[in-house]
């Protein structure tokens, strides 16, 4: 089934969302959901916080990124309750963008590899070393779980840049082919 996006504004994408516990009702449909929603949107990661529930859980799929990107062939993952442990000190700046915030693209810095911990999809931890783009992609939908947006630590010329868009998509003034919630502030 696929579920409405949280835009942008919306209060559930500021929240600190909470681990998940064992035998979570529903949770296998859940993230069969959350992959719907995202192959339809065409997006490469989905933060529970992003469909409304505050929740520590992802679901990611870097593949329609690996011809740029090698390193995301096949990375498919779903995580829950993650915990980055390690970050590189070597950093990179890219362009990223996020399904709450559509339309928007600002190059982000953030380390190229990482280590995590985290549950997969039948609760068996797992603990994994992540580099290149799908580093990327899991570091921005980790900070989704603890309210953070992407555009959070741009400068202040480019949110003045971005603003108008910004307050659109407050008022879901978006040109989405995806359904969306806005927070219709
Ligand atoms: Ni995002």
């Amino acid at each position: 089934m696929i579920l409405p996006v949280y835009l942008y504004g919306h209060p559930v994408l500021r929240q600190e969302a909470k681990d998940v516990p064992a035998n979570y009702p529903g949770l296998e449909k859940l993230i069969a959901d959350m992959f719907e929603t995202m192959y339809h949107a065409e997006g490469i990661g989905l933060a529970a916080p992003q469909i409304g529930l505050s929740i520590r859980l992802l679901v990611l799929d870097g593949d329609p990124m690996s011809r740029e990107y090698p390193e995301c062939k096949g990375f498919k993952r779903v995580m829950i309750n993650p915990v980055i442990e390690e970050y590189s000190d070597r950093e990179t700046a890219t362009e990223e963008g996020c399904l709450s915030l559509p339309g928007i693209h600002e190059k982000v810095m953030r380390p190229d590899s990482i280590r995590i911990k985290y549950a997969d999809e039948n609760m068996v931890e797992r603990k994994e070393r992540i580099g290149g783009f799908a580093a990327r992609i899991v570091q921005h939908e980790y900070e989704h779980l603890d309210g953070l947006i992407f555009i959070d630590g741009i400068s202040a010329i480019r949110r003045q840049l971005n603003k108008k868009k910004l307050t659109n998509i407050i008022k879901g003034q978006t040109n989405c082919s995806y359904k969306t919630k806005a927070s219709g502030k």
